[in-house]
Order: structure tokens, then C-alpha cells, then sequence
């Protein structure tokens, strides 16, 4: 089983009520020790990685402007850059990955290269990049464009963008670099080519100014659920992060996608697909759902509605909340909006709901247990091929991960469900172990 960590570098993560919850530092995301905090504790549960989420824009989708979201503290509302955060997490942590939501629609490919290519080594092999196209417009307008791209052209672009990036990764041979001091051969030229690409969206001649790195570039993740972007995952990612709020439908996109690897000359194995939890652990059961409850009641619909606005790129704010989600074409994230849609039906959900729903935890699965039960739940999603593994997101920070380590990890380790140690010196060793 394969574990990995959600964060943003802001004050929420998929619950957008974190930064309200009464054990969260609410003004700690500013500061290292928080983020140094969260990483030793994660890295102590042997965590194969944790990555930070990200967003290149305050929400401004809902009610047409920053007002709301910013004034009540969406998911938007406030996020550092990762990348900054793991060169630090790379000096204090040894073992853990490292990942980086970075946006293939709005970075280029040279310059991207380079991040990841510095990660990895100063990581000593423990980089990933969670690939993402973006979704809105508050994005498209903080980058010189007036209309975001099409979903299609995001992938279109996305595409030339991760052929690119492998080629300047794969620009230096990993003997290529000699430092021959005594005759003062620097590098094997022979061994760095250009790469000379020439797309509809990229020229980059190349080579990278970066020696090969330990794993010869980051580990993809991608979270992309249309069906344009499980074909994306397919061809890139070593893994996939998805939500899926139930077994039958993990299962649906573990095999969709697991059957999509061989179109691109790829194994299923290669592909680890990680699915999104939010546990609640109590010493009894009762003690774990009085958690979540603690937590659900901090609940706002409409900061919920804010995010729904930022990442579907449609203003929620003129809809009737007592009234079931509309029928229309979203330009975000197309995949989690049919999902949204489906439950609604089969719930019976109104807008309000819905809202509820997503600040609590966007659509990922509540699961509030003692320790044994979470391992149980967990144990059989892998053994009935819902996932290769989960994505543990937080419900407060920067302490929100320890009963899961202290108490879930163990009881996997003892069925032997998971790793005692790491094995293996890189990220994608791990993930392939
Ligand atoms: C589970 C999940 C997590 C995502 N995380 C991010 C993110 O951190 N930042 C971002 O800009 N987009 C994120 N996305 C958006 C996707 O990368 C993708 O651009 C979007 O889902 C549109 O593609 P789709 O229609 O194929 O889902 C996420 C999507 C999903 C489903």
C-alpha cells in the first residue's frame, strides 16, 4: 500500500474549515517549523510522499470578484509557493518524496525543468510534480490571457509540455558530467545533446544547464478525472490521485484507467492509483465520530460554493441554494463536476448540500473509526482494487497527521499492509517496490 500526503501551503486542504478547526495553528502556513512539523511527523509514518496541492489565483469566480472567498477564507483564499518550501523540507527531511503542483499552462517547459531537475538532486532522488492544466479564469487573467484555454487545448498543450520537459531531463547522460579537474574536462559534450523541439506551443533548443538528476527527472503525479485526462494519466503519471467517494466507483476508475496504460506501451503497475481519505481516529468509535462532527459543524455552504465557483470556472452565486445543481458545461474540472452532478441525483442533493459537502472535504470519503477500523477500510479498498493506495488529507494542522501515524500506520504495518522502513533510495523506488 502506498501512502501519500495532500497539503497546500494556505490554510486549508480539502477541508476548507482547517484554518478554523480549534487545534490548527491558523497562522502557522506562514512559517517553516509548520511545514517542517507536518513533514518529520509524515516521514516518521514512512509516507512514500507528501505533496502540496496548488492554485495560481484567489477565487473570483464566485460573485465576480475576490470579496467572498478572500473574506471567508475558501480554498483559495491564501497559498505560498511549494516549491520554495520543498528546498527547505529537502535540508530537513531524508527519506520522505517531495512533490509540487507546478501548471503546464501556465510555466514553460525549460524553466520548469530546471525547479524539478534542483529539487531532485538537492532531494538526493526524492521529486515529484503534480501536473496540472488549471482550471480558471481567475488564472487566465494573472497571466496575460483573457479567456483561459479550452479543456482540450490544456491537454493539447499539456502534452508538448511533458514530451519537452522528459527531453531536457533526458539531455545529459548520467556520465556526462566528468569534472575531470587534473585535465580539465569538464563534462563528455558528446553526452549532452540539444533537443531542438519545435511544437505548436514549445521551441526549446536545449540542452538543460542541469546535470542528470538522481531520477532522471521528478515522479508525474496528475489528478486530471475527464476522460481527455485519464488518457493524460495514462500515457504520463507513475501516479494518479483521484476522489472517488465510494468503492464501486474507485473500482470503476482504478480499472478505467489501469486499462488505458497499455495504449501508451505501458504496464497497469506503473500506474499507482491513490485515492483521497479524510480519517477520523478516536481511541473508540465514539470518540472518532464526536471528531467529525466537531469538524462538519465549522462548516459554511457557501465557502463551499466559492470553491465549487474556482474550480468548475462557473459563478455558483446567482443559483438557488434550495434548488438541485444545474445542468451546464463546465470548463474546470469536468470529471469532478459529473461527479457532483451523479450524487446529486442519486442523493437528492440541493445547492446548499452540495456546498456543504465540498467545504467539508470537496466530494473526499469521511472515515471515522478506532484505529483498526480505518486500517480494516483501507485494507480492503486495495484488496478489492478500489487503489494502490490513499491520499490522507488533513483536518487540522499542524498536528492533524499524527493519530494516523501513531495509531493507523502501525496496525498496517502489523498486517503487513505497509512498509516498516523505506526501501530503496529515491521516491520512484518506492513507489515501485
Ligand atoms: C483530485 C484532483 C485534484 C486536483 N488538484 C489540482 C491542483 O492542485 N491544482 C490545479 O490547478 N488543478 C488541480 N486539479 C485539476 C486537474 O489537474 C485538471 O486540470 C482538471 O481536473 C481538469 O481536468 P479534468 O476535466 O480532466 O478533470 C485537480 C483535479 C482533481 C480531480
Amino acid at each position: 500500500m502506498h501512502l501519500a500526503a495532500f497539503l497546500i501551503a494556505g490554510n486549508a486542504a480539502h477541508s476548507q474549515v482547517l484554518w478554523r478547526h480549534p487545534d490548527s495553528s491558523p497562522g502557522g502556513f506562514l512559517k517553516l517549523d509548520y511545514y517542517a512539523r507536518i513533514a518529520r511527523t509524515l516521514e516518521r509514518g514512512k509516507f512514500d510522499l507528501l505533496f502540496f496541492a496548488d492554485r495560481l489565483a484567489v477565487s473570483t469566480r464566485f460573485g465576480g470578484d475576490h470579496r467572498y472567498g478572500v473574506g471567508h477564507g475558501d480554498q483559495d483564499a491564501t497559498r505560498l509557493d511549494p516549491l520554495p518550501i520543498l528546498g527547505a523540507l529537502a535540508a530537513l527531511t531524508s527519506r520522505i518524496g517531495l512533490g509540487a503542483t507546478r501548471s503546464t499552462t501556465y510555466s514553460q517547459p525549460y524553466s520548469l525543468a530546471r525547479e524539478f531537475a534542483t529539487l531532485d538532486h538537492l532531494s538526493a532522488g526524492r521529486a515529484a510534480w503534480n501536473v496540472v492544466t488549471s482550471v480558471n479564469q481567475g488564472e487566465a487573467n494573472n497571466f496575460g490571457l483573457r479567456q483561459s484555454l479550452s479543456h482540450d487545448a490544456r491537454y493539447d498543450r499539456a502534452d508538448e509540455f511533458l514530451d519537452v520537459a522528459h527531453q531536457l531531463w533526458g539531455s545529459w547522460a548520467p556520465e556526462a558530467l566528468l569534472l575531470e579537474a587534473g585535465s580539465g574536462r569538464y563534462a563528455n559534450a558528446d553526452l549532452v545533446s540539444a533537443i531542438a523541439h519545435s511544437g505548436p506551443y514549445f521551441n526549446v533548443r536545449g540542452p538543460l544547464n542541469i546535470p542528470a538528476s538522481p531520477q532522471s527527472g521528478p515522479v508525474i503525479i496528475q489528478a486530471g478525472s475527464s476522460q481527455r485526462g485519464q488518457d493524460f494519466a495514462a500515457r504520463w503519471s507513475e501516479v494518479v490521485f483521484g476522489i472517488q467517494p465510494d468503492l464501486p466507483r474507485m473500482q470503476r476508475f482504478y480499472q478505467d484507467l489501469k486499462g488505458r496504460a497499455a495504449k501508451f506501451g505501458r504496464k497497469p503497475d506503473d500506474i499507482k492509483v491513490l485515492t483521497a481519505m479524510m480519517p477520523f481516529v478516536g481511541r473508540s468509535r465514539a470518540e472518532a465520530e464526536e471528531k467529525r462532527a466537531r469538524h462538519n459543524a465549522l462548516v459554511d455552504p457557501i465557502v463551499g460554493l466559492s470553491t465549487l465557483s474556482s474550480h468548475m470556472n462557473v459563478d455558483f452565486s446567482g443559483y438557488a441554494l434550495d434548488a438541485p445543481i444545474a445542468d451546464l458545461e463546465v470548463a474546470g474540472m469536468q470529471g469532478l463536476f459529473s461527479l457532483i452532478r451523479e450524487l446529486s441525483s442519486e442523493r437528492q442533493l440541493t445547492l446548499a448540500d452540495i456546498g456543504r459537502m465540498y467545504a467539508s472535504g470537496v466530494l473526499v470519503p469521511q472515515v471515522a473509526g478506532t484505529a483498526g477500523d480505518i486500517a480494516d477500510w483501507m485494507t480492503h479498498i486495495v484488496a478489492q482494487q478500489g487503489a494502490d493506495g490513499f491520499v490522507i488529507t488533513p483536518v487540522h494542522l499542524p498536528h492533524g497527521f499524527d493519530d494516523f501515524v501513531d495509531l493507523v500506520v502501525p496496525q498496517l504495518q502489523r498486517h503487513g499492509q505497509f512498509r516498516q522502513d523505506y526501501q530503496g533510495d529515491t521516491l520512484r523506488s518506492y513507489l515501485q517496490a
